[in-house]
């Protein structure tokens, strides 16, 4: 058993794509405010529909660009109107009557590097303004056209690792989320699974899922799950039944430093499910609500500052978190490459 700190040095990891929201959250000619890693920032489209992201506080006088509003394909900040494209270039000052020498063009609103693939909007968080984009967009196991089937977010009243770490943690099932058409206290096992380094992360490889979950039972088939997890706290799961595939991303986003929204998207190719829409929203609703509530109570706790545990097996992937935000704070601070600390494992709990 080895004791350890549960805290990583760095709270905020740099130059990573944080999930930001859902294209359909984004509507033209409207904009949307969200703070992420304690920045704020101001979302909209362009008038062909290319999605941005502005630093939301107006460089004259500080106030939110997203409580203006979308005119002729700029922001318009609502105090004195001044007007700022996609790039962050300011477009125009009315109150200009030309003498001033004052070159609007000069005025720059801090623009954040975006991507927007398969419905979702992803925004890079870099070290420093300047600096250029060095990670790829997270790769989901996605055909180019498929969209999210089902989205359900909730803002956990934590820190990102404890919201992480609670995420990937293998033996809170039967504890947090007992329900009789999922698994209970009385059907816990011994587990083996095996890991493996990946990028930014490990995944559980391919492996048949849990035999005591009734849900999994539904898609019927020739069942196979592989589970991945990337820095900053992306978690992709993906199953596969014969040609029914189901995809769960879930995504943890730090919107301060005690606050962390976790969204999980859904995607799915298998017709026979839309029905159950309802059903399957109410379920995501539930599980997510129940981890919300456990990191909810674990505040409790908290507030005394204790030394923390994890132990082996069952905390392994925590450990590696931690080990993974390490490497890649003290890679990006150095500017050296990012070596995986995680290696080939496999790991035995009961759950
Ligand atoms: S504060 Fe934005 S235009 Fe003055
Ligand atoms: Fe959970």
């Amino acid at each position: 058993m080895s004791q350890t700190d549960a805290k990583s040095p760095e709270l905020f990891l740099r130059n990573l794509w944080y999930f930001a929201l859902h294209s359909q959250a984004l509507k033209q000619d409207r904009l949307v405010h969200k703070t992420i890693l304690g920045e704020p920032i101001v979302f909209g489209r362009a008038p062909d529909g290319e999605a941005f992201a502005l630093r939301d506080l107006c460089p004259h006088r500080g106030v939110p660009l997203s409580k203006g509003q979308m005119i002729d394909g700029t922001v318009e900040c609502p105090y004195h109107g001044w007007r700022f494209k996609p790039s962050g270039q300011c477009a125009m000052i009315p109150s200009l009557v030309g003498e001033e020498g004052v070159e609007p063009s000069k005025i720059h609103v801090r623009k954040y590097p975006l991507a927007e693939k398969n419905g979702l909007i992803w925004v890079y968080m870099p070290e420093d303004a300047t600096a250029a984009v060095q990670e790829p967009v997270p790769a989901l196991p996605l055909t180019a056209s498929a969209r999210p089937t089902l989205i359900e977010a909730q803002k956990f009243p934590c820190a990102i690792d404890h919201a992480v770490v609670g995420l990937m943690d293998p033996a809170h099932g039967p504890f947090v989320h007992k329900a009789w058409w999922w698994r209970s206290a009385k059907s816990i096992h011994a587990k083996a699974k095996k890991y493996a380094p990946s990028h930014l992360g490990f995944t559980m490889v391919t492996h048949k899922p849990s035999s005591n979950s009734t849900l999994y039972k539904l898609l019927g088939g020739d069942r196979t799950t592989e589970i991945s997890f990337q820095l900053p706290g992306i978690r992709v799961e993906h199953i596969k039944a014969g040609r029914n595939e189901v995809v769960g991303l879930t995504t943890c986003t730090p919107l301060t430093a005690d606050e962390t929204e976790v969204t999980q998207t859904f995607f799915w190719n298998i017709p026979w499910i839309t029905p159950f829409k309802p059903i399957a929203q109410h379920v995501a609703r539930v599980f997510l609500g129940q981890d919300r509530n456990m990191v909810t109570l674990q505040q409790e706790g908290l507030k005394f500052n204790p030394r923390l545990m994890l132990i082996q097996d069952a905390d392994v992937p925590a450990m590696w978190y931690h080990r993974l935000k390490k490497e890649w704070a003290e890679a990006t601070a150095t500017k050296r490459p990012f070596v995986n600390p995680v290696t080939e494992t496999t790991l035995r709990w009961r759950s």
